[in-house]
């Protein structure tokens, strides 16, 4: 493991703990399912089996840690951690109401799994997950290499991450961004390992994985009207570029997507985004 500092990560790790922390209280609870039909698909993906030690990264607000832990039944054990307090806590709440005393969750830097309490000996898990957070985290490939070092031979790595986002939204992103500023899942760097399957794969094989085997599905995502699209986009960490629109801005971009939504409505009023998303399994070797 690397313990060497790199300019800006802690700042950009604050940061977004941060901002999770202030979508944590709407995050999946807007009336738009998503995160949560990604995560049971994730583990249903991977071969997660009663008894199992499961770490899952990035853990939010359990839309992971809930179906690992039903997976790996009372006698397994589900540690999710997460930068975000807020997160973290509604992923605790979640469990304790679905009386998953196998699961839990903690605040952490996933990047490096170092965790007060909780033993992360090498090879102690069965599988490791990582649902729709491993491109946030600066150096993923730093993280692939300590949980190649974290997983039993034969464990599992189980990755869901972005395919192509929806053409038909493109409009939407383009009216959008002249008004702020910030990352896009439309435009990735040329070295980025989330660019093509073959790169991601590539990087896996590089910290220690084999077999790695990724199969892309429809993501479609319903919105009753563009209030409830609205509502969801600052649940998600999609408000990070609109916190960056200036206040005298904000309503001048918000008539300029809206006028785009019009066109993309529904009779009903309703909108639907169709993207890809990838679920990548892999085996520690
Ligand atoms: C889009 S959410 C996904 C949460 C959850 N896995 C799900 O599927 O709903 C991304 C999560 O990754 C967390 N995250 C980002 N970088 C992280 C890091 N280095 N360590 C721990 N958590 C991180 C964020 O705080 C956030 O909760």
């Amino acid at each position: 493991m690397s313990g060497i500092a790199h300019d800006g990560e802690a700042e950009r790790k604050a940061a977004l703990a941060l901002l999770f922390d202030r979508s944590a209280p709407d995050y999946e609870r807007v009336g738009v399912e998503h995160f949560n039909d990604l995560g049971r698909r994730l583990v249903g993906h991977a071969k997660v089996t009663a008894g199992q030690r499961v770490l899952d990264v990035g853990c939010g607000t359990g839309a992971v840690l809930v179906p690992a832990a039903r997976a790996a039944g009372p006698d397994g054990e589900v540690i999710g951690v997460d930068l975000s307090a807020g997160m973290v806590a509604r992923a605790q709440e979640e469990a304790a109401r679905q009386g998953l005393r196998q699961a839990r969750a903690v605040v952490g830097d996933a990047e490096t799994v170092a965790l007060d309490g909780i033993p992360t000996a090498p090879g102690s898990f069965d599988a490791v997950f990582a649902g729709i957070c491993l491109f946030f985290f600066p150096r993923p490939e730093v993280a692939a290499a300590r949980y190649r070092e974290l997983l039993k031979p034969g464990g599992q790595f189980a990755v869901s991450w972005w395919g192509r986002p929806d053409p038909r939204w493109d409009p939407v992103f383009a009216a959008s961004a002249p008004y702020g500023r910030g990352p896009s899942s439309h435009t990735l760097p040329e070295e980025s390992p989330f660019r093509s399957v073959d790169a991601f794969h590539a990087m896996l094989g590089e910290a220690g994985f084999a077999e790695a085997e990724t199969v892309e599905e429809d993501c479609v995502t319903h919105f009753v009207d563009a209030e409830q699209w609205w509502r969801w986009v600052w649940s998600t960490a999609g408000r990070q570029f609109w916190e960056t629109v200036p206040d005298d801005k904000r309503e001048e971009a918000v008539g300029a997507v809206y006028a785009v939504l019009d066109t993309l409505k529904a009779a009903d009023e309703s909108l639907t985004s169709t993207s890809k998303v990838r679920f990548t399994v892999a085996k520690r070797y």
